[in-house]
């Protein structure tokens, strides 16, 4: 039986009036390879975000540091002046260096300015929701790391004040730092990396979930290195679906304050994303989903 639930149906961010459909749309891939410098196809890359804004597609992540200044350029580009309905996240907290490099840039005065540079760029006077994103560990930095976050979390409080940004998010962080946050000014999203595989963060999405507070998984199909697993060929085939369609149709079963932002920079790979919401998983499919994690 199909979902007839357009994009998942709809989530509402916790203090706010936004409400937007489960599944959205990650701007990372528009920039060049390794998200540097301008894409192979910019105009490939303005016909995705007119398609999945067609499609329904009401909420996208990006930031200003993916290019850098790129992927909000051809944001801009393809969607200005923007739709009273669709609301952009953004994220500060890292800076470009030299080749590509990803250097912290968490200094208030730093977050001050990243926040200016995605209003410049996406052609806004004001921010819908801004994504503190602490640097952390791994290969990737996406390994939260303990540490306050009052001093910056409270930069963007204030100019949250001053009118420059509507609602606050954290991305990287850990329990104890979403609350430190959330004490401040409410967090209406958290973005970590999880997905089939990964899943260090199970007990903060149903902990975020009982707040009524979104868990955005950034990597929803493992990113860089993209989910490989047999029992999830195995699954999709039985369901006539790609395992890219079963690992997002996962996710939205697995919680209902999960929100999907999977990337592409392919019209096709979107419209095979946005469809992974009308896929119903049984509890006999998601007991075997579940077990993907263990193997990994
Ligand atoms: N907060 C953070 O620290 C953080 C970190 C990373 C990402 N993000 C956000 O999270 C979003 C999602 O993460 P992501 O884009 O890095 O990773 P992802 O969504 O897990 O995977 C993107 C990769 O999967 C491919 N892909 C997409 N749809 C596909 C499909 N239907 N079939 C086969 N391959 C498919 C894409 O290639 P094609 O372009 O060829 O489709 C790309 O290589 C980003 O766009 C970004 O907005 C946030």
């Amino acid at each position: 039986m199909p979902n007839t639930e357009k994009l998942g149906g709809t989530f509402a961010l916790p203090a706010t009036t936004v409400t937007v459909k489960r599944v959205g749309y990650g701007a990372m891939q528009l920039a060049g390879p390794h998200v540097w410098g301008p894409p192979k196809d910019r105009d490939a890359c303005v016909a995705v975000l007119r398609e999945a804004v067609a499609a329904g597609v009401d909420h996208i992540d990006t930031s200003d540091f993916y290019g850098p200044h790129v992927t909000n350029g051809i944001i801009r580009e393809a969607l200005h002046p923007y739709a009273d309905d669709l609301t952009i996240v953004t994220k500060v907290g890292a800076v470009r260096g030299d080749g590509g490099s990803w250097l912290p840039a968490q200094k208030p005065a730093e977050l001050v300015a990243a926040v200016h540079d995605n209003l410049r760029n996406l052609g806004l006077d004001v921010l819908d929701v801004v994504n503190l994103r602490l640097m952390g560990g791994g290969p990737t930095g996406s390994i939260p790391v303990e540490g306050s976050v009052a001093e910056r979390y409270s930069a963007l409080a204030e100019l949250q004040q001053k009118g420059l940004i509507k609602h606050l998010g954290i991305s990287n962080a850990l329990a104890s730092q979403i609350d430190e946050a959330n004490a401040i000014s409410p967090v209406v999203c958290v973005q970590n990396l999880y997905n089939l595989a990964h899943r260090t963060d199970d007990a903060l999405v149903d902990s975020l979930a009982a707040k009524g507070i979104a868990y955005v998984p950034f990597f929803p199909l493992g990113g860089f290195t993209p989910l490989q697993s047999s029992t999830l060929n195995d699954v999709a085939a039985e369901l006539g679906a790609t395992p890219m369609q079963t690992a997002l149709a996962w996710l939205l079963h697995r919680s209902p304050n999960i929100l999907l932002i999977p990337g592409t920079s392919s019209v096709t790979h979107l419209r095979e994303n946005l469809a992974a919401a009308e896929l119903v998983l049984s509890a006999e499919v998601l007991k075997r989903l579940d077990g993907i994690a263990a193997e990994a």
